[in-house]
């Protein structure tokens, strides 16, 4: 490995490299005792009265190019681990103020001497540094970046973020109709609660039963005067179904009710005023005024209810009994009213 110059080979160097502008080689090799060594251990102050030959070498720096020398003793005036050069001071006008304190690491703080491209190298790194601490600084993330104010691009990206999640909750619930309708288990769902829903009606139907209003049982006809002898009234036959009769049976005048329903199957016969019977219209039965029967497919005669004088002196039919000829119940007195 080649050998590290010391500064005072470098300081030859440049100023031959500078080309004679000096005659005089033995101040060249007086300078680096009298430029070095006494810039890193005499005072500023004592440089003028000891050391008159430094201050050739140095005045040529200030109207032309630095020489190495100059930027050396700079160099070290700036890392502050030596007194620096005067005769830059005093070619300044002004003295460098220090830049950093050297660390304990530094080859300034250990004493150890290094060659000038490695202080450049030092120098170059430490300005990089200096210039890449506030970018780091500006870089460091200190929480969630805010949207900066005023930045019409920044507006738009960030509604753009907020706007996607939004227009697709829209359409999710827009679609979410149209996927349950489509879906077996929408299918299954609306017809379980169809059925349902017509299983509810038909059990509250069921729950109102039809009510058929019949007429009363039991009900008032009027006064016995009302019914003239020899007569059927079939004034109550449309509302109540019953005739009322008054006529002798067996030698005896009564007035009795007889049902208007025929005895074959159920039709109701018509009075005949001029034949004096009863017809059925369906198969012709016929029945005398008394209710008995005398043509026709019906087996027997027609049927009484009960009948009687209210105590307000008027006729009460009641419908809930019935009396049959052919089973004697005619002869039953609740069947009849027999006049005086
Ligand atoms: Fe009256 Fe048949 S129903 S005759």
């Amino acid at each position: 490995m080649a050998k590290n110059k010391t500064t005072a080979e470098i300081l030859a160097e440049a100023r031959a490299q500078d080309g004679g502008g000096r005659s005089a080689p033995s101040a060249a090799d007086a300078a680096p005792e009298s430029e070095v060594a006494p810039a890193a251990e005499v005072p500023a102050e004592s440089e003028p009265t000891e050391k008159p030959a430094a201050a050739p070498a140095a005045k040529p720096s200030a109207g032309k190019p630095k020489s190495t020398s100059d930027i050396l003793a700079r160099l070290r005036a700036e890392k502050g681990g030596s007194k620096p050069a005067a005769p830059e001071k005093k070619a300044a006008g002004k003295s460098p103020a220090p830049k950093k304190a050297a660390t304990a690491t530094s080859p300034a703080a250990t004493g150890e001497k290094q060659s000038p491209l490695e202080m450049l190298k030092a120098m170059r790194e430490a300005k990089q540094a200096e210039a890449a601490e506030p970018k780091e600084v500006a870089e460091t993330p200190s929480g969630p970046k805010k949207p900066v104010r005023g930045n019409p691009a920044a507006k738009r990206k960030s509604a753009a973020k907020a706007e996607v999640p939004r227009r697709g909750f829209l359409v999710a619930c827009l679609m979410a109709p149209l996927v349950l309708v489509s879906s077996p288990f929408a299918a299954a769902w609306t017809f379980f609660s169809t059925a349902t829903a017509a299983f509810s009606l038909a059990m509250a139907r069921f729950m109102m039963p039809n009510v058929l209003i019949e007429p009363p049982s039991r009900f008032k006809v009027g006064s016995p005067s009302d019914y003239p002898g020899g007569t059927v009234s079939t004034k109550w036959k449309a509302e109540f179904g019953v005739w009322i009769v008054n006529t002798e049976y067996e030698g005896k005048s009564l007035i009795y009710a007889l049902f208007s329903i025929c005895t074959h199957l159920g039709c109701t016969p018509n009075w005949l005023e001029g034949e004096q019977k009863f017809k059925c219209p369906c198969h012709g039965s016929g029945f005398y005024i008394d209710g008995v029967n005398f043509e026709g497919p019906a087996p027997r005669p027609l049927e009484r209810t009960a009948i009687r004088i209210a105590p307000d002196g008027m006729l009460e039919v009641d419908k809930s009994q019935k009396f049959q000829q052919e089973l004697g119940q005619w002869e039953d007195s609740k069947s009849f009213i027999e006049l005086a």
